[in-house]
């Protein structure tokens, strides 16, 4: 079988990031796509990332490019095109930036990589892949939001922290949009088969939900010339991996809901598998009436931004 063929679009802080998890992982041969103005930046990227790959031995190569007929042919498309945020943004504020940038990101997808899984990371998350999906017309199935998988890593990471125990054993889910409403839930967590309600006072799981919920501000207002890259690279990459490998895994993932959860027609923030043929399923657990309240006021917020979207 050919190697397969990683198309990064945007090759700024998660971009190279990702680029370099993927020849770590060998997932495949690396396309570091970005606008001219970045030329020296995708293709100094590239080289100093082959040139550690005899350190190790990997046998992954990175390109950098401004020509999207390099992507053309790529097995999985990552875009993290777009502008970070500043201290005191919210995702909401880049709408207007991004969705221009997107509008040329998609239409070169459509153009030139129609057969790729794509999984977009740029912000505002929920809106963006909505746009990327109906922009591109790409099928339901091989468009994806990159949200979830990273939400509920930051929580299991507090949870694993505040119990001093190996993150190893939390397994945990965060429902909803990308934004600061989005839904952990709480009482669907455990460390290792123990319910978490059963582990941690009240008061402390109020807290790393509300933590949760703030975490990418968080890391904004630390860098503030920007926002989270290495997390958010790594996260992305387990989304490409499972439909690589055809590992499907049961990821949350921003998804075209039709019907479930009571949505139609958006993008939004559920449990779904991965496997070689993309969004293979998506998982509607049953949620309680706060968590379905939850739910909804997230929605909610989802809904304002996508409905302000022209395209
Ligand atoms: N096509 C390709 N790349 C583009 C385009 C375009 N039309 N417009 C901008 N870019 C590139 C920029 O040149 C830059 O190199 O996107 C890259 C973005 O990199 P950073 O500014 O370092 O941003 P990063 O931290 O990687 O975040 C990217 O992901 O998490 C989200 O909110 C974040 O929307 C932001 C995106």
């Amino acid at each position: 079988t050919r190697k397969k063929k990683i198309g990064l679009i945007g090759g700024g802080q998660i971009g190279g990031n990702l680029a370099l998890i993927a020849v770590q992982k060998s997932l495949g041969d690396v396309m570091l796509f970005d606008i001219p103005a970045a030329e020296g930046l995708v293709k100094g990227k590239a080289l100093d990332i082959n040139q550690l790959s005899a350190v190790d031995g990997y046998d992954c190569r990175v390109t950098g490019t401004t020509d999207w007929k390099d992507v053309a042919g790529s097995d999985v498309i990552i875009i993290t095109a777009g502008v970070p945020r500043k201290p005191g943004m919210s995702r909401e504020d880049l709408l207007d930036i991004n969705l221009k940038i997107m509008r040329d990101v998609a239409a070169n997808i459509k153009q030139h990589a129609p057969n790729a899984f794509v999984i977009n990371v740029a912000n505002p998350l929920d809106a963006m892949v909505f746009a990327l999906q109906k922009i591109s017309e790409l099928p339901k199935h091989m468009v994806v939001g990159m949200a979830g998988v990273l939400d509920t890593s930051r929580f299991k990471f507090f949870v694993a922290e505040a119990l001093g125990s190996s993150i190893r054993d939390v397994e945990a889910l965060v429902l909803g949009g990308h934004g600061d409403d989005m839904v952990p839930l709480v009482r669907h967590t455990t460390v290792g088969g123990v319910p978490l309600t059963e582990l941690l006072p009240q008061d402390k799981l109020e807290a790393i939900v509300k933590r949760t919920r703030e975490g990418g501000a968080e890391l904004v207002g630390l860098y503030k010339t920007g926002s989270a890259y290495f997390a958010p690279a790594s996260s992305a990459i387990s989304m490409a991996e499972s439909f690589l490998l055809d590992r499907k895994r049961i990821l949350p993932a921003a998804a075209l809901l039709e019907g479930q959860y009571g949505i139609n027609g958006y993008f939004f923030g559920v449990p779904v598998q991965i496997g070689a043929g993309g969004v293979e399923k998506i998982l509607t657990p049953q949620l309680n009436d706060s968590e379905k309240a939850a739910l909804e006021k997230s929605f909610q917020s989802v809904k304002k931004t996508v409905d302000s979207v022209k395209l």
